[in-house]
């Protein structure tokens, strides 16, 4: 990192004295190709964009919006997605290095698997952008672009007090909150994936005061996040969790209220395995209360029909444009511009950091924030596909 940002020196020093016009110094003025060549354009420059999975919509989205990006400015973008394999991440960026790419923008499986990666694209000069999930355990990370991830949970948690009825609609303590004490189950992300952390940590900010003064109960007592955690976030693994929780803990007569779920994938599993229970189809006729993230379409067609109860919007066409601007930054000698120094501490610095606002979606919302802007289309949310 200081290396680099050293170096970075050294090119506004070379464009201040007006050695060069440089347009592909970001990552370095002494690469042996166009990274750091000093004089390339964005046409002779290539950024490899390396995503997760497909079996997530929103990778695909983010992966389609980071590619177009990139080619709107003139770069060639090679888009790799890693099918929620580790080893698969791993050969696809060390290919990308391999090849000379002249920046990366990553959005990892494991954070802190990729360290001999980003050892690699540091000693050749080519700077890696985090992309949504925090790169771990290395200081060769130069800039981190995601959403603010403890609002994210936050919201979650405030999406189902409101659902239960123990908010009101501006997120106060509501009057007539029911009296009895309401069961929940909670659910965290993959424990690889340093968002889940923050999710989690949002999510019980705001719940564990009204865990300890009774107001909600976790009645499996499963409350930690290691207890919680879905690894590798897969819908699957989430939908048979909830299987066994109702088997173990809710086999009587104990109602369950609501479910604290990190990400519609798990939410519909969850949901699933609600229905298949005899829990009732929709929220009206005993449902209980699950929240979501990310507002897959086919999350958002169950929220406008009463099923699941919130997701939570992250508006990924703005986070590939802000990746986009930081690598295209960087190609151009300069820094992005941080909006938070202080949060993302990856283990061994802390990473420059730029959050984006998130928004809770609800059914009486999503056709303003979601539709009215033409993220989805009226007969999209009714058919449940993009
Ligand atoms: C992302 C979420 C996503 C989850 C599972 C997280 O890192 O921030 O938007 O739902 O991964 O893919």
């Amino acid at each position: 990192m200081q290396n680099r940002s050293m170096k970075m020196l050294g090119v506004s020093a070379a464009l201040v004295l007006g050695l060069t016009a440089c347009s592909g110094g970001g990552a370095g003025s002494d690469g042996g190709d166009d990274a750091g060549g000093g004089d390339a354009a964005p046409e002779d420059m290539t950024v490899g964009v390396a995503m997760p999975t497909q079996t997530y919509e929103r990778w695909l989205n983010d992966g389609a919006s980071v590619e177009e990006g990139l080619e709107e400015l003139g770069y060639t973008a090679d888009l790799q997605f890693a099918d929620d394999d580790i080893p698969t991440q791993q050969q696809q960026i060390d290919q990308m290095i391999t090849q000379e790419y002249d920046a990366l923008i990553i959005a990892s499986i494991d954070g802190s698997a990729l360290t001999s990666q980003l050892d690699a694209a540091a000693a050749a000069d080519i700077p890696v952008i985090s992309y949504d999930r925090l790169l771990t355990n290395s200081e060769n990370v130069d800039f981190y672009v995601t959403f603010d991830n403890f609002a994210v949970g936050q919201e979650q948690a405030n999406a189902l007090l409101y659902g239960l009825g123990v908010f009101d609609e501006n997120f106060e303590e509501a009057d007539d909150a029911p009296e009895e004490t309401l069961n929940v189950e909670l659910f965290a992300g993959s424990l690889d994936d340093n968002n889940a952390r923050f999710f989690w940590d949002g999510a019980m900010d705001v719940l564990e005061p009204y865990i300890e003064d009774g107001t909600l109960a976790v009645p499996s007592g499963q409350t930690t996040i290691e207890q919680a955690a879905t690894q590798r976030w897969e819908q699957e693994t989430a939908q048979e969790r909830m299987e066994n929780l109702l088997t173990s803990d809710y086999a009587g007569d104990e109602e369950l209220h609501g479910v604290l779920s990190p990400a519609d994938p798990l939410s519909r599993g969850i949901i699933n395995a609600l229905r298949s229970d005899g829990m009732g189809d929709t929220i009206e006729d005993g449902l209980p209360i699950v929240t979501g993230q990310d507002a897959e379409i086919a999350s958002v067609s169950l929220i406008a029909e009463g099923v699941q109860h919130s997701t939570i919007f992250k508006d990924t066409r703005n986070l590939a444009d802000e990746a986009v601007s930081a690598a295209d930054a960087f190609l151009n000698g300069e820094e992005p511009e941080a909006n938070d120094t202080e949060s993302y501490d990856n283990g061994s610095a802390v990473i420059p950091s730029y959050l984006l606002p998130v928004e809770m979606i609800l059914e009486e919302n999503y056709e303003e924030i979601l539709v009215e802007s033409d993220f989805y289309t009226e007969e999209q949310v009714e058919s449940g596909q993009q």
